[in-house]
């Protein structure tokens, strides 16, 4: 459920709040593997839940019920997670808290599903989107990214795009050495009226993956969108770009000089990336050192480690 009352602006503008978000979830995570040959990506489990279903709570916590997860050969098993398990529940029933933990996961959402049939690029995996949310305004949330629950980025996401109809992204702060990972936008202040939302810029460009020569900043594209449903004519319209695929950023940025207004929020709480083997790790020892049913064990137990010579702590 959101936290967040309807905008009143945005209701007497008669614009619709989105309601409806995607998950791109085809990809083959070269990254992981062996690991993620027979095995998602998305179904890595941080403790005892999958990476996926972090980002299904995020979406739901912000109110959004209906999510389409984009898929591909080999990863029907994402959305068993979501699916009812009667015979388990029958025997978890002496077990409440089990019980509960399966049922969430059943809870959480309406999750539909379609088929990428071959992996061209983030915005050629959104563009097999429309048909579910036709014209209406979306979210679009990376399936190996998520927020800290208690530090929330998409409400406020929400509540831009009901306000401007236009683009809204969210941007963090890397190191200008690795602006090759991620879209890098430039910026300009937000008008006045957008500002009680939080930190809004207004984008005046965006390109995916510069160099640091090339980079116009050190504004990275954090992996959540909130997108009008004209962006689905413009991915139709955009070339292979960066990698020789199909960006959403060069999609996004199409319509920008067209005309329409790109915000972003400058989010500056804890994102969890788990897209590489190291963040993966930093976000299973945060999420585990948090848990209140674990943390303080394991806390006492990797303060041991990293000063014992067996993590090779002493030689650093
Ligand atoms: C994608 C986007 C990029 C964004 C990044 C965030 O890149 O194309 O603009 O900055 O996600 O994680 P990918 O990680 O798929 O290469």
């Amino acid at each position: 459920m959101s936290e967040h009352s309807a905008n009143p602006s945005a209701a007497a503008a008669g614009r619709p709040r989105a309601v409806k978000a995607v998950i791109p979830a085809a990809g083959l995570a070269t990254r992981f593997l062996p690991a993620t040959k027979a095995v998602p990506k998305e179904l890595l489990p941080v403790v005892d839940r999958p990476v996926l279903q972090y980002i299904v709570e995020e979406a739901a916590q912000a109110g959004i019920g209906d999510i389409l997860l984009i898929t591909g050969r080999g990863k029907t098993s994402m959305v068993d997670h979501f699916d009812r398990r009667p015979d388990l529940e029958e025997r978890l029933a002496e077990k409440p808290d089990l019980l509960a933990a399966v049922k969430r996961t059943e809870e959480l959402a309406a999750i539909y599903t379609c088929r990428q049939p071959e992996q061209l690029g983030l915005g050629h995996a959104v563009g097999y989107a429309e048909s579910h949310v036709g014209d209406e305004p979306f979210a679009v949330l990376l399936g190996d990214e998520f927020v800290k629950p208690s530090e929330p980025l998409l409400p406020a996401m929400l509540e831009l795009q009901a306000r401007t109809g236009g683009v809204v992204l969210a941007f963090f702060e890397v190191d200008p050495a690795e602006t090759k990972r991620y879209g890098i936008a430039s910026v300009e202040p937000a008008e006045a009226e957008l500002t009680d939302i939080g930190e809004v810029v207004k984008v005046t460009g965006m390109v995916e993956k510069p160099t640091p020569e090339e980079a116009p900043s050190n504004l990275a594209v954090l992996g959540r969108y909130v997108l009008p449903g004209r962006i689905f004519d413009a991915i139709r319209r955009t070339q292979p770009g960066s990698g020789g695929e199909i960006q959403l950023t060069d999609a996004m940025e199409l319509l920008r000089t067209e005309g329409t207004p790109v915000h972003a929020i400058v989010y500056r709480g804890t994102r969890y990336d788990t897209g590489m083997p190291l963040g993966y790790l930093q976000t299973v020892v945060q999420i585990a050192a948090e848990r209140e049913d674990l943390g303080s064990e394991f806390r006492k137990w990797l303060a041991e480690f990293v000063n014992s010579d067996a993590s090779g702590g002493r030689d650093t």
